[in-house]
Parts: C-alpha cells; structure tokens; sequence
C-alpha cells in the first residue's frame, strides 16, 4: 500500500522543512524503514531497548547526515509484535513528543496487536490505500478500528494513482474513494518508477527528486505543517491540449 514509503518521504520533507522530526518503525520483526531512509548501517539499539532501559533514548535515536533535524527510531529485528504492549507505546510517544514537532509512526500491515500499538500513542491518524477495490476495503476496516480508539482526525493518502487506467475506467476515481471511505483528502501520489529506485538506494524522493511522487509528498507534507495547499489534477495535461487533440484524432475522445 505505501505506509512505509510515505512515512519516509512526509519525514524527509518535513525535515527539509525546519520541523524537527522523528519518523518511528514500528514494524517490529520486520523493519524495514531504515532500509528506506538508508540508516540501517548506524542502527546499534532499537525502541524496545529504550523501553527495557537497555540504552537511553538520545543513544537509540539515528540521526541522518543528510538533513538537519531528522532521526529515526528504529524497531527491534529479533524479537515479536508482543514485546511491547500498549502502555509502553504510549510512554514511548510521551518521551517522543517532548523532543519533536512531527512523531511519524510506521505501522505494520494488518489490523493485529503490531497495528493497534503503532496507533495508539498517535495524537492522529494517516490511512494510506491504493485505488483497488481490495486496498479500499482494508482502508474502511482501518478507518473503523481508528474512530474505536479516538484516534481522530483520520485522513486519506491514496497512494499509486494512475491515471490512464482511471480514463479507462479500470481503476477506481479518486471521487469514488472519498465516496466510500468519507474521510478527508490528505494527497493523492501517483504511480511512479521512481519511488522503487529511490527505495532501493536509501533515498527517499522528497530529499531533491523533483518527479511527480516527490511533489505529491511534499504536497502532503505541507498539508500536514497546516498549510493549504490545492490538489492538482494528475490526468490535467492529457484531458486538454496536445493529447486531447490526437485522441479525438483517433476517435478516443473522453
Ligand atoms: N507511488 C508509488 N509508485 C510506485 N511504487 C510504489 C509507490 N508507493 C509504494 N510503492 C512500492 O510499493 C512497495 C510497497 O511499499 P511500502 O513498503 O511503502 O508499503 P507498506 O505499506 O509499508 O508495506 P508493508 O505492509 O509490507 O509494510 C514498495 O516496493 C514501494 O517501492
Ligand atoms: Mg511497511
């Protein structure tokens, strides 16, 4: 769905932006964001470490080289999703919130024990879905678990938008999204090639690619810093102008 990649590039962004930022892997057993922001060579303690009082939070803290005012806080490999429980999450983001503007917290997928602790430290919630029957249907059982916890404002990043198969009619419209889940717009991302090259090299885009992913992060990013910022349409370059004119050529009019 992509929460691991916009959790990486919204921190990016918002760092780049002067917030002071932790972005949070509370994947635990699988982590994998300090792959994505390509930290994972300086991660010596984890969260629980913190937790356990194995090492203080300033020593599990992994600041990047790359961008003032960024770190990660990384989740443990070897152990469970049952090594923590709620009431240590929630300590965890008290420590957290005295220290940072933005407190990103990775979730893992699924709606289990790994999920409700990632959420409930959180002051509010990003649900993340792609345009697909299946990923709006996930979203909408999210959604309810998230309004059981209190965990309000929700709001709605719809991820790998692509625009041909919604002309086409093979993917679901953004409108139609909306419609279903009845949460607010936080940004729409679309589809782009460069989010798995940026993947890849422990890069997240927002930190200088300027592709369409990166903008629509930055976007969002901004949104999240209280700004008003306007939703471009992706598919606007190719209902007018040059495009428009050979499809009606072809006969393929909208
Ligand atoms: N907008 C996008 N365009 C192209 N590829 C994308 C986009 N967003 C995410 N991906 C790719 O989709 C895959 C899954 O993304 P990601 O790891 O962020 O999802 P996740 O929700 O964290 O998954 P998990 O539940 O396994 O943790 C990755 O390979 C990522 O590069
Ligand atoms: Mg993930």
């Amino acid at each position: 769905m992509g929460k691991t990649t916009t959790t990486s590039n919204i921190a990016v962004a918002l760092a780049r932006g002067g917030h002071r930022v932790v972005a949070v892997d509370a994947d635990i057993g699988l982590r994998n964001l300090d792959v994505i922001m390509g930290l994972e060579n300086r991660v010596v303690y984890n969260f629980i470490d913190v937790l356990e009082g194995t090492c203080r939070l300033h020593q599990a803290l992994v600041r990047d080289k790359r961008v003032e005012n960024l770190f990660l806080l990384p989740a443990a490999q070897t152990r469970t999703k049952d090594a923590v429980n709620s009431a240590q999450m929630e300590e965890l983001c008290a420590m957290l919130r005295k220290e940072f503007d933005f407190i990103l917290l990775d979730s893992p997928a699924g709606i289990e024990s790994g999920f409700r602790n990632a959420a409930v430290g959180a002051d509010e919630a990003i649900v993340i879905a792609t345009p697909e029957v299946s990923s709006v249907r996930d979203a909408d059982r999210i959604i309810g678990l998230l309004e059981s916890m209190g965990k309000t404002p929700i709001r709605l990043v719809i991820n790998r938008l692509r625009p041909n198969l919604v002309r086409q009619g093979d993917m679901l419209e953004v409108s139609d999204v909306l419609d279903i889940l009845a949460i607010d717009l936080l940004g729409i991302v679309p589809e782009d090639d460069s989010v798995v090259k940026a993947s890849n090299r422990g890069e997240p885009l927002t930190f200088t690619d300027t592709s369409p992913a990166s903008k629509a992060f930055q976007r969002i990013a901004l949104r999240i810093a209280g700004e008003d910022v306007p939703f471009p349409k992706f598919d606007e370059d190719r209902s007018s102008g040059f495009f428009a004119a050979l499809r009606k050529f072809f006969g393929r009019t909208e």
